[in-house]
C-alpha cells in the first residue's frame, strides 16, 4: 500500500494533480497494488481557506505519507503578501521542514518535440541529463540576511555534512547512467564554492568509477547552450541549481515536459518544474505531461519500482509518436487537446 499526499495548489496545479492521479489510479488497477491519496491544501488555496499557506496539518500529512505529489502554488492573488508570507516561503518551509536536500531535475529531449526547443534540433537531439540540485542550504537559507534602507544582505554558507550527502547521491545516480558527474561552482572567486568543490572531490575518493570534472557556473550556462549531450549528472549548489535547471529545461521544449523530485533522507516530494501558469488556469489547456512524468520519478525514487517508471515514460512517449499535442507542445498550426484528452490518451497507453 502507498499513501501518497496530494497538494494541487493553485492556478494550473490541480488540473495537472488530476492527470496525475488518473495516472496513479490505472496503474493501482493493473498492478493491483493499493494507492491512497489524500488531498491537502497548500499555497494560495491555502490562504485563502486557513490563513496561511502551509498549515501544520498539511505538513503533518506530508511527514507521514511515502510520498507527497505537489501541482504549483502562487498567483498574482497573493503576490502582494509580505515576503515571509508569499507562496515561495510556504515552498522553502516545506523543502526544509521535510528534509528535502536533494533536488533532482531532468533535462531531456523527446525525439517527438526536437522541433519545440529554441536551439538546432542537431544540437538538443539526445540531450539526457540531470541535474541535482542542493534544496535546503547555501544563500537560500544562510544567516545573517536581511535589508535596510542602506543595504541588503545574504550568506552563502554549506557545512561539510550538506555537501557530502548531495555530492554522495549524484555520484550513486551516476553509476546507473553513464558515470559522469561535473560539479559546478564559483571558486574562482567564493570562498564557499572552494570548499563546496574540495568536499565533492574527498566524496568521488568512494566513485573512482565515476569520472568528475568541475565547472564554473558561467561558462557552464553557456555549455548548456552550446552543446547540452556533454552533460550526464550536474551536481551544484541551490542558487547554481535554481538557475542552470531553468535553462536546462528550457531547452528541452517546454517546462510543460519536466518533472522534478525532491528528496531526503526520509521524506520525498514531486512536482512538474513549471509553475502554476494562472493566466491558463481552469481551461483545461495545460500539459498534464510533467506532473505525470513525476510519477514516474515517484516510482523510481520512492517505491523503488523502475519498471513501473519506464511504463509511464513509455505510455507518455507513445502518446506523443501518435500526434498528441497541448498547446504549450504544439507546432503553429497545429490543433492542441486538452488536459483531459492528453491525460485519458497517456492512461490508454498504459493499458489495463
Ligand atoms: C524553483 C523555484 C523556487 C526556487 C521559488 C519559487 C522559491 O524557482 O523551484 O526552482 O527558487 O527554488
Ligand atoms: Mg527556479
Amino acid at each position: 500500500m502507498y499513501k501518497i499526499v496530494s497538494i494541487p495548489g493553485d492556478g494550473i496545479g490541480p488540473e495537472v494533480v488530476a492527470g496525475a492521479v488518473a495516472v496513479l489510479k490505472q496503474l493501482s488497477k493493473k498492478h493491483g497494488f493499493e494507492i491512497v491519496i489524500e488531498e491537502h491544501p497548500f499555497g494560495g488555496a491555502s490562504y485563502d481557506l486557513h490563513g496561511e499557506m502551509l498549515t501544520d496539518a498539511t505538513l503533518e500529512a506530508c511527514k507521514n505519507c511515502d510520498a507527497v505529489l505537489l501541482g504549483a502554488v502562487g498567483g498574482p492573488k497573493w503576490e502582494s503578501l509580505p515576503h515571509d508570507h508569499k507562496p515561495e516561503a510556504a515552498l522553502l518551509k516545506i523543502r526544509k521542514e521535510l528534509g528535502l536536500f536533494a533536488n533532482l531535475r531532468p533535462a531531456k529531449v523527446y525525439d517527438a518535440l526536437l522541433g519545440a526547443s529554441s536551439l538546432k534540433p542537431e544540437v538538443v537531439r539526445g540531450t539526457d541529463f540531470l541535474v541535482f540540485r542542493e534544496l535546503t542550504g547555501g544563500i537560500y537559507f544562510g544567516q545573517p540576511r536581511g535589508f535596510d534602507e542602506n543595504k541588503g544582505w545574504n550568506t552563502m554558507v554549506y557545512e561539510r555534512f550538506e555537501v557530502e550527502r548531495i555530492a554522495r547521491l549524484a555520484f550513486e545516480e551516476a553509476r546507473k547512467r553513464d558515470k559522469k558527474v561535473i560539479s559546478i561552482d564559483k571558486a574562482n572567486v567564493l570562498e564557499v564554492s572552494q570548499f563546496w568543490r574540495n568536499v565533492v572531490h574527498e566524496v568521488h575518493k568512494d566513485f573512482a568509477d565515476v569520472e568528475l570534472s568541475d565547472m564554473y557556473v558561467d561558462n557552464a550556462a553557456m555549455q548548456i547552450v552550446r552543446n547540452p549531450k556533454q552533460f550526464d549528472v550536474i551536481v551544484t549548489s541551490n542558487l547554481f541549481g535554481d538557475i542552470l535547471s531553468d535553462i536546462a529545461g528550457m531547452i528541452t521544449g517546454s517546462l510543460g515536459m519536466l518533472p522534478s523530485a525532491s528528496i531526503g533522507k526520509s521524506h520525498a516530494l514531486y512536482e512538474p518544474i513549471h509553475g502554476s501558469a494562472p493566466d491558463i488556469a481552469g481551461q483545461n489547456k495545460a500539459n498534464p505531461i510533467a506532473t505525470i512524468a513525476s510519477v514516474a520519478m515517484m516510482f523510481d525514487y520512492s517505491f523503488s519500482l523502475p519498471d513501473i517508471a519506464r511504463e509511464i515514460y513509455q505510455a507518455i512517449e507513445a502518446t506523443l509518436a501518435s500526434g498528441l499535442r497541448t498547446a504549450d507542445i504544439a507546432n503553429p498550426g497545429e490543433i492542441a487537446v486538452s488536459t483531459t484528452v492528453m491525460t485519458e490518451a497517456i492512461v490508454r497507453h498504459l493499458g489495463a
